[in-house]
């Protein structure tokens, strides 16, 4: 698999064109990234739905203005964790979704969701990978005292914020930084790296040994 640490680098492949269906739980910042890039002309895919937890997240404002249907899941109404993918599943098909993005969606998932997109689910985390992994990873960052953080898009596997890495930025961690502060700077190059591996990862996977595409 393609991994780059420099967003410069990141460029947009030409690939069939993707149906996408993003999970967001809260602000959007990265749905927005990528349906701006889709307007933009440089990621050639459709974003078919945004699926989303909690009542009132600012996502839906987002998905309104760039004209996608929003869908509330709420997990408080679910039973289990499956049951609540098991609807996920059902809408994203119901959407003819072909590849998933999770775009701070603050759930776990379970095999039932992965098993139905196997290796077509990708999470953005806010740290280069495999350091800091779970809940907190900025302020991980800054209680470790590294002097470089970044973040990293990867396939979504069973174990939490493990599966194979896609791309990754680096971003430097200054003097004064606050959690906020580094957040937003991790942030705009979250944006920057999504699109290009959400292209990336569709081309590396329908692409053979031989680089032949299907
Ligand atoms: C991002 O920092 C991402 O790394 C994490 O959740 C945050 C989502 O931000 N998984 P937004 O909702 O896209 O603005």
């Amino acid at each position: 698999m393609v991994a780059l640490i420099s967003p410069e680098h990141a460029k947009f492949p030409p690939h069939p064109r993707i149906k996408l269906g993003v999970m967001a739980s809260g602000s959007g910042s990265n749905f927005e990234a990528i349906a701006q890039s889709i307007q933009d002309g440089h990621l050639n895919a459709e974003v078919q739905v945004v699926i989303y937890n909690n009542p009132g997240a600012k996502v839906v404002d987002r998905a309104n203005r760039f004209d996608v249907p929003a869908v509330l899941l709420n997990h408080r109404e679910f039973a289990s964790r499956e049951d609540l993918d098991r609807a996920i599943v059902e809408t994203l098909k119901q959407h003819s979704v072909e590849w998933v993005i999770m775009a701070g969606w603050m759930r776990i998932v379970t095999p039932v969701l992965i098993e139905a997109f196997r290796d077509r689910i990708l999470n953005i985390h806010p740290s280069l990978l495999p350091s800091f992994k779970g809940n907190r990873a900025v302020e991980q960052a800054l209680e470790a005292g590294v002097k470089i953080t970044g973040c990293t898009v990867h396939l979504v596997v069973p174990e939490v914020d493990s599966g194979e890495i896609i791309i990754q930025a680096a971003v430097p961690v200054l003097v004064d930084d606050t959690v906020e502060i580094l957040q937003g700077r991790i942030h705009e190059q979250e944006h920057r790296i999504y699109p290009s591996a959400i292209a990336i990862a569709a081309i590396h996977a329908t692409t053979d040994d031989n680089g032949h595409q299907s």
